[in-house]
């Protein structure tokens, strides 16, 4: 075995290994309960560009290793898609990530979440009718509002301390009315409006201390998912990022490797049927 070929079965070794942070990005997102969990048809693009890396590694390995051209032109041929794929998936995550954030609250640490900050494709599918519909049952599924809440001393934590919290955007978004409700505290889910308020926001009205309801069907809630979609996507571009520069690295010096390998396949092939017409004039000598 040449040099090259033992270079080529090393990178696709790395890049075989490489496909597993991808993958553990795209099961992670899957996992993730509470948010993308609810948007699942989000993680499959990653996982199968992570079964992609894999399979296509192996092929190039046992190309490499058994010398096989066909496997060596596969790997080639596949690895450049599954190249542009994952910088279509890189774009294509940032594109639609890439507006909104939270907003800071005087006197308090969590930040509240207005759906008119997000603007976008993603925007548009999750405040989609049909669409909020299986993603605010799947949040309300996960249970997430129950379980921010803290007991202290036999009661429900005092406001300050509550005021004091991080909130993750769904559990500000979706299990509390938006501050500028100004609706008084009772208990993490619970708070109750004075008669006969003016009430700007919409979200007000929406607010249920129903523990099926809450703010269920606010635009903040859509806000805070979108809040955490953004967060978890751009964890997981990062990796891909890092991914996608090692694997261009490998693909050209597999390429070069390849054109290497053939350049000196071809040489002794002339050298040979140059020997080979040489001989005759030799043994008539
Ligand atoms: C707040 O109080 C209500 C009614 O007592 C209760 O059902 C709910 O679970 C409490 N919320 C939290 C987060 O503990």
């Amino acid at each position: 075995m040449r040099t090259s070929n033992h270079l080529i079965g090393l990178l696709n070794f790395l890049t075989f290994v490489l496909s597993i942070p991808i993958l553990a990005g795209g099961i992670w997102l899957s996992s993730k309960a509470n948010s993308t969990e609810c948007l699942r048809f989000l993680q499959w693009p990653l996982i199968i560009i992570g079964v992609a890396i894999m399979v296509v590694s192996l092929a190039g390995f046992a190309g490499a290793c058994y010398r096989n051209t066909f496997l060596m032109w596969l790997y080639l041929f596949v690895m450049f898609f599954v190249i542009v794929a994952l910088i279509v998936f890189i774009v294509f995550a940032y594109a639609v990530t890439d507006k909104g954030s939270g907003r800071t609250v005087p006197s308090r640490v969590y930040l509240d979440y207005y759906l008119q900050d997000y603007s976008g494709w993603l925007k548009d599918r999750v405040a989609e009718e049909s669409y909020w519909e299986k993603i605010s049952s799947c949040v309300r599924d996960s249970k997430v509002c129950k379980k921010m809440g803290r007991i202290v001393g036999g009661v429900p934590e005092s406001v300050e301390m509550f005021n004091l919290r991080k909130l993750s955007p769904i559990e500000s978004g979706c299990c509390k009315p938006p501050s500028d409700c100004g609706f008084s505290y009772q208990n993490e889910t619970v708070w109750t409006g004075v008669e006969g308020m003016v009430l700007f926001n919409s979200d007000c009205t929406n607010w249920n201390n129903d523990q099926s309801e809450l703010c269920y069907n606010c635009d903040s809630c859509k806000a805070g998912v979108l809040a955490s979609l953004k967060r978890s996507w751009r964890k997981v571009s990062v990796i891909n990022i890092v991914v996608l520069i090692i694997l261009v690295i490998a693909y050209v010096i597999g390429i070069a490797a390849f054109r290497n390998n053939r350049r000196i396949d071809n040489e002794e092939a002339s050298g040979e049927a140059r020997m080979e017409k040489a001989r005759p004039s030799w043994i008539h000598s």
